[in-house]
């Protein structure tokens, strides 16, 4: 099933590889008992924790953030990802020095690189899907279907709530193995999953990684692992994940078969039997099941993933796409987020990107726009939370979202004090570590500029620019590799004119 040649990048991935829910090695019940997560570093010496004989890390108590949360949550005492990830699972994690990175130190941390991770690494460029070339295009499209059948050599989820994790003789953990691409579906899920009170009951009215100021951070630290899943798994630390324009005025334009999968001939809600992606199967769908049984989704794959751009005929106002104004009206926002830090926030940034307001901030109930208005649009896996992630689509709807966010905050360079310290909704809190990523990372450690911190930029064009860079980015849609190396040579020159006008006429460019 595995190519042979991939043999080597996955014993390194066995190494390297550390996102996510949980190390194996911390999946023991010895491990679980104790509560401390703090593997050894690959080459440490014997007793080694966290790299601590390398002089890479230590393993220290996990300090979370106890400031309150707001409303309407109360079920804390129920769930196991309040307080995470110390409420229900390990109190003690490994703490790095600042350049490293990862469950045992053993990563560089985003935007370095070297031996001893001391190095400024190049920012990677995430660039538009239809700028690559066609043998561009076919190797992120390799890679993300690859990334659907490599099982995750390092970490495994959960397959049962805290209450009964260790099985029912309770001495056998319950945790399985998971692909690269499920893991990415699956932390999402946990994130938004309702908390289960027992006896068949599950309450909602709880999310982690939505409508508040964590959508914009969790999506952001959501991707960065996934990219980094990736570029251990073809071992191509130069691979970057690439973004749809959900502006473009065409429509969904990735919906072609060399590209995320064209509609089937005779079955609009299904993908065409040429795309690879009509082979993909959706996990974490049986949310009836898991919601009366206490269970938690896990890597058994259901039915094929469905989606029918632009079909939601029954809810005209998801039929079409967002338009370049509305990004441009959104990044004029000026706060980061509002009070109540929820999808009711008025004049927020976050929630007009979001999608619950409208473009300029206002707060509408009837309104959906950019991001939600696209997961709208693709009418089926991808319009419902918790399987979205099931559709390729949802991670380049994702990294333009998260592109958006990056130009705010160049623009705005908003003060860490905007992004709210308390009464959020729970996990909204700027210190709160996101669920239910490991090695634990908080919400703040997310709101900074990405080339400068994260080691990633984006090439767009941003509306608003002159008229003669979008006749060259009209000219880059062409797709001809000559045009295409044109397009980025003058989004390069286009981004410089930008950062040189932005200081003196805020976002009109
Ligand atoms: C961490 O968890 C262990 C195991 O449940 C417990 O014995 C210990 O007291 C906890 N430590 C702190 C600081 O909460
Ligand atoms: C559990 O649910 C059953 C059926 O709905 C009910 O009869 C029973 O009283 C419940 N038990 C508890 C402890 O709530
Ligand atoms: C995994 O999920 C499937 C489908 O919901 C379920 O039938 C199965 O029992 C689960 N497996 C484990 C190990 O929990
Ligand atoms: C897709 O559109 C149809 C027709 O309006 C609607 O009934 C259905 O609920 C939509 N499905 C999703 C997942 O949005
Ligand atoms: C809210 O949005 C709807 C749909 O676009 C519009 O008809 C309505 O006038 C808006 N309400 C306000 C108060 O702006
Ligand atoms: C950020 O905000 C805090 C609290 O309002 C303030 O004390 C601090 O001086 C601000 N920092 C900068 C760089 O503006």
């Amino acid at each position: 099933m595995m190519r042979s040649d991939l043999l080597p990048s996955l014993m390194l991935l066995l190494l390297r590889a550390t996102r996510g829910q949980f190390p194996r090695e911390c999946t023991t019940l010895e491990t679980l008992r104790s509560a401390e997560c703090c593997p050894a570093h690959p080459t440490g010496r014997p007793g080694d924790r966290c790299g601590d004989t390398l002089g890479r890390g230590t393993c220290q108590p996990l300090l979370v953030d106890m400031l309150p949360h707001g409303p309407p949550f109360s079920l804390d005492a129920q769930d196991e990802r309040a307080l995470w990830p110390v409420q229900s699972f390990f109190n003690r994690s490994c703490v790095c020095a600042p350049q490293y990175w990862g469950a045992r130190c053993d990563l560089c941390k985003w935007g370095r690189t070297g031996p001893a991770c001391l190095d400024r690494a190049q920012p990677l460029t995430r660039r538009n899907m239809l700028a690559l070339t066609s043998e561009e295009r076919s190797r992120v499209v390799a890679a993300i279907d690859l990334s659907k059948r490599a099982i995750h050599p390092d970490i495994v989820i959960a397959t049962q709530r805290r209450e009964s994790i260790l099985g029912p003789d309770g001495q056998t953990p319950q945790f399985e193995d998971v692909t690269v691409y499920n893991l990415f579906v699956w932390t999402h899920y946990y994130s938004v999953m309702p908390t289960y009170v027992g006896n068949g009951t599950t309450v909602g009215g709880v999310d982690f990684s939505h409508e508040g100021p964590a959508f914009l951070t969790w999506h952001r630290f959501h991707l960065l692992q996934l990219e980094r899943d990736i570029q251990t798994m073809l071992g191509d630390p130069n691979f970057a994940l690439p973004f749809w324009d959900f502006t473009s005025g065409q429509g969904c334009d990735l919906c072609m078969d060399d590209l995320f999968g064209a509609q089937h001939p005779s079955d609009r809600e299904a993908l065409s039997p040429l795309s690879v992606f009509s082979r993909w199967r959706v996990v974490c769908e049986d949310v009836a099941s898991y919601n009366s049984l206490g269970t938690i989704c896990n890597n058994t794959e259901g039915g094929p993933i469905r989606r029918n751009p632009g079909g939601n005929v029954g809810r005209p106002m998801v039929m079409n796409l967002p338009e370049p104004d509305d990004v441009r009206q959104c990044l004029s926002t000026e706060r980061f987020d509002t009070p109540p830090f929820y999808s009711t926030s008025d004049d927020s940034f976050r929630n007009a990107l979001e999608g619950y307001a409208e473009p300029n901030g206002h707060y509408n109930s009837s309104v959906r726009t950019l991001h939600n208005l696209a997961h709208l649009y693709l009418n089926g896996t991808a319009s419902q939370t918790h399987i979205s992630p099931n559709d390729p689509l949802f991670v380049l709807l994702h990294t333009f979202t998260d592109a958006i966010f990056d130009e705010w905050l160049r623009i705005h360079n908003p003060n860490t004090s905007e992004f709210p310290a308390e009464d959020a909704p729970i996990g909204h809190n700027q210190a709160f570590y996101m669920v239910p990523f490991w090695p634990p990372v908080r919400n703040v450690d997310m709101f900074v500029t990405a080339p400068e911190n994260l080691g990633y930029k984006y090439e767009v064009i941003w509306p608003g620019t002159p008229p003669f860079i979008f006749g060259i980015a009209w000219i880059g849609s062409l797709r001809s590799p000559l045009h295409t190396s044109l397009q980025r040579l003058m989004s390069q020159i286009c981004t410089v004119v930008m950062t040189d006008t932005n200081h003196n006429t805020n976002i009109s460019f």
